[in-house]
């Protein structure tokens, strides 16, 4: 079993302003707070287990976790699932490419991870019939629909170490999947404890006994309240525009979702 990481690796800033500026060179849509966080979660384990990322797409975030994973463990390897083909209708647009497959080697090789990273190219539902190992850490950024974040966190949950941190992105970008799935199984679960926004990125901390959680009660609830007035924008749209759009904005701005300290996330997780 492997020590759990409760402090930060040695010049853990230095080593993420040189990890963003590696990362902002391949084409992605992390914002620079979102980044140091990932690679804030990847850096410390919380619980035994691989960190597995659902939709990879040129590599960006696949770059960030395979190198903080290794400052937890020099031979850490990560997972990564894609199809590679942006299947779903949230996806970004390939501008005529039949893949990022191409991209996505290219760089996770320019950057020296190639070796460092399990790559499954297929649809993470179709991994998660056959996955048997258990997730320290699962970020989901694939299928951003309901259903396919759905199938995501379904697939994958029981394989949730006890301690494990799950991460969605774009709970606050108007999609339907992520905010649904993080209010729904992860802020009314009691299996979950800590938890809160770095930017767009929704995460908690997942417990086998649901006594763990139960601390964390009241600050869930008053997220779930929060997120819950921007929900009725984001179903059964496509895209928000013009008046309705500026009330969305106003009503995500109460959510908490500002750059997260890691002195204070490591305080916070248990
Ligand atoms: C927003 S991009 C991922 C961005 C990436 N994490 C980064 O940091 O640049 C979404 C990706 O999810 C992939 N995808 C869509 N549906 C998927 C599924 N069911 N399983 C796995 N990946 C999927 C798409 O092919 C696309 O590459």
């Amino acid at each position: 079993m492997k020590e759990k990481q409760k402090k930060l690796p040695e010049n853990f800033d230095s080593f993420t302003v040189n990890l963003l500026k590696e990362a902002e060179t391949v084409e992605g849509y992390l914002s620079p707070n979102e980044m140091r966080f990932l690679a804030l979660l990847a850096a410390c384990p919380t619980a035994d287990g691989d960190v597995l990322e659902i939709g990879s797409f040129k590599g960006r975030s696949t770059i960030i976790l395979s190198k903080a994973a290794a400052l937890a463990d020099a031979d850490a390897k990560i997972h990564a699932v894609d199809p590679m083909t942006a299947p779903s209708e949230t996806d970004p647009d390939l501008r005529g490419a039949e893949t990022s497959l191409t991209d996505f080697q290219k760089n996770i090789k320019a950057h020296g991870v190639a070796d460092r990273i399990e790559f499954h190219q297929t649809f993470s539902y179709k991994l998660a019939e056959t996955w048997t190992r258990p997730i320290r850490f699962l970020w989901i950024d694939g299928d951003h629909t309901y259903k396919g974040t759905k199938l995501d966190f379904d697939g994958f949950a029981p394989h949730l170490s006890d301690g494990a941190i799950v991460a969605i992105h774009d709970v606050l970008h108007e999609f339907d999947g992520g905010i649904r799935v993080y209010m729904e199984d992860i802020l009314l679960s009691p299996n979950f404890g800590a938890g809160g926004f770095c930017g767009s990125i929704g995460w908690a901390q997942f417990h086998g006994d649901e006594r763990a959680g139960w601390q964390f009660r009241e600050e869930k609830l008053e997220l779930y309240r929060r997120l819950s007035r921007l929900v009725p924008h984001v179903v059964f749209k496509k895209e928000l525009k013009g008046l309705e759009k500026k009330i969305y904005k106003l009503k995500r701005s109460r959510v908490p979702r500002g750059a997260v300290n890691p002195a204070d996330w490591l305080r916070t997780v248990k």
